[in-house]
């Protein structure tokens, strides 16, 4: 490996002298300098100054076979060999790319057939956008191209990406996002259901926020509606069970199409390959990315159903629309071996049936107690914690976003890669973890919070 002819400090420095981080303020990182992590194997990832972090993030919500799978880097190595790069224009299109979308046809719910390439899944979502606008224009509708997302919702950096998110920051730097696209509130009963308001009547009254907007804007004019099914990067929000029936309900209702952006929650996650199958959804179109290939080469596959493709077929006519990797040969030859090895080693079956339902047992059991956690929720391998100063009233540190970034610190520096997102710790492991590592996990939480409250003492 190249690296090893430089130290710590010298790759520091180029970090720093070169290299601008995602999602970053660049004066913090050049005083603190970063964590260089040069290594990984299973459920543990290794840093440079020499500690092993059990990786409680599967990387970025990806890695969901676990690092270090010889058979991923060979079939990428075979495949770089016979064939490096093809691309899918021009009426051409390579093996890997045909088998996978196969694959994935038979894999996706029913009534999803077809199979459209990018490489990450903000480039997916631009994909989406640009296809529903573009069906409602063929069935001869172009006025109808508003979409319907919400506040807090995460579906990328690109300009589409970030004008489709809710994420106000984000917003603030767009400086002009693309038009026709509004957010309504999000399904996240631990702050906005009213005192004495049913998790049940909560989802309700959140899934309604979208009939309003769609009855505002005149159904006429209202081409989609996308969301996460749970709530990734924005602080895993479960919804409440009634909330996707009620959503289905109203698209349906208003012919509007129901987007699903299963870029986190896709192939596993949730105990079923999709959580569209797991929660009863019936979108479409899915946008998946990360780990369809778990994360080994970037890649992302919108998934479209067929009231959309058999539009987009009959009516013919080029859409204008595509990327230089789309189809990528070795990205998809890595997709279909990570497909095969979740299947092998029954990982689905495994969130559904033990790892899931005990992640959320174990995290409530050992840490529902902690004077500093307001809650705890899971679905399937995906849970939060929420970080409070007064466990009753809910009332949150002041400032907000403190005390979670410092039960973060204290997590990695006891050997646990955890996020925070303002005052919510979440979690988002390999789908390989087992009771035990979950275990580990909570300890090294508990210890976390422990030192988090030591600090925050007085505050
Ligand atoms: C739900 C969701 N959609 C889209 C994206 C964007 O994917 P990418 O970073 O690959 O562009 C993400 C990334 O975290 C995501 O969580």
């Amino acid at each position: 490996m190249t690296y090893q002819n430089y130290s710590l400090a010298q790759l520091r420095q180029a970090d720093a002298a070169h290299h601008l981080h995602p999602f970053t303020d660049h004066k913090d990182l050049r005083a603190a300098g970063s964590r260089i992590i040069a290594r990984a194997d299973g459920p543990f990832v290794y840093d440079m100054d020499g500690n092993e972090i059990l990786d409680g993030m599967a990387g970025l919500w990806c890695v969901n076979v676990g690092y270090g799978r010889d058979e991923l880097a060979e079939v990428a190595y075979e495949q770089m060999k016979e064939l490096p790069y093809y691309n899918a224009f021009f009426r051409c299109s390579t093996p890997t790319p045909v088998l996978l979308a196969k694959k994935l046809a038979e894999l996706a719910p029913d009534g999803i057939n077809q199979v459209f390439y990018g490489s990450s899944g903000s480039e997916a979502n631009d994909t989406a956008l640009r296809l529903v606008r573009h069906y409602w224009a063929l069935e001869g509708k172009p006025e109808k191209n508003r979409v319907i997302s919400r506040d807090w919702a995460y579906h990328g950096s690109t300009i589409a990406g970030a004008s489709l998110g809710g994420m106000a920051a984000m917003h603030d730097q767009l400086h002009g996002a693309v038009p026709n696209i509004v957010h309504v509130m999000p399904p996240y009963a631990y702050e906005l259901a009213e005192a004495g308001e049913s998790d049940e009547d909560f989802g309700l009254r959140a899934a309604r926020a979208l009939e309003d907007a769609i009855l505002e804007a005149g159904p006429d004019t209202v081409a989609a509606f996308i969301g996460e099914p749970v709530m990734g990067a924005g602080g895993v929000k479960i919804p409440p069970a009634s909330y996707w029936p009620e959503i289905q309900r109203i698209c349906r209702k208003y012919d509007v199409l129901l987007m699903l952006d299963e870029v986190i929650t896709g192939y596993g996650r949730t105990g079923a390959w999709f959580a569209a199958q797991s929660m009863g959804i019936e979108p479409d179109t899915i946008t998946t990315a990360k780990a369809l290939t778990s994360g080994y080469q970037p890649l992302s596959a919108l998934l479209v159903g067929d009231r959309i493709a058999t539009t987009l077929v009959e009516k013919g006519g080029e859409f204008f629309h595509g990327y230089t990797y789309s189809g990528h040969p070795v990205a998809c030859a890595v997709a279909l071996k990570n497909l095969e090895i979740i299947e092998r080693e029954g990982l689905v079956a495994r969130v559904a049936e033990d790892t899931g339902p005990y992640l959320g047992e174990a995290l409530r059991q050992k840490l529902g107690d902690h004077a500093l956690v307001g809650e705890i929720r899971s679905f399937g391998l995906l849970a939060a914690i929420e970080i409070v100063k007064d466990k009753e009233t809910k009332t949150r540190f002041d400032p907000v976003g403190r005390a979670a970034s410092l039960v973060r610190d204290h997590a990695i520096a006891n050997g646990l890669m955890m996020r925070a997102v303002n005052d919510t710790m979440i979690l988002s492991p390999p789908l390989i973890w087992t009771r035990e590592t979950i275990d580990m996990a909570c300890k090294r939480i508990a210890r976390a919070l422990d030192l988090a409250a030591r600090d925050l003492r007085g505050r």
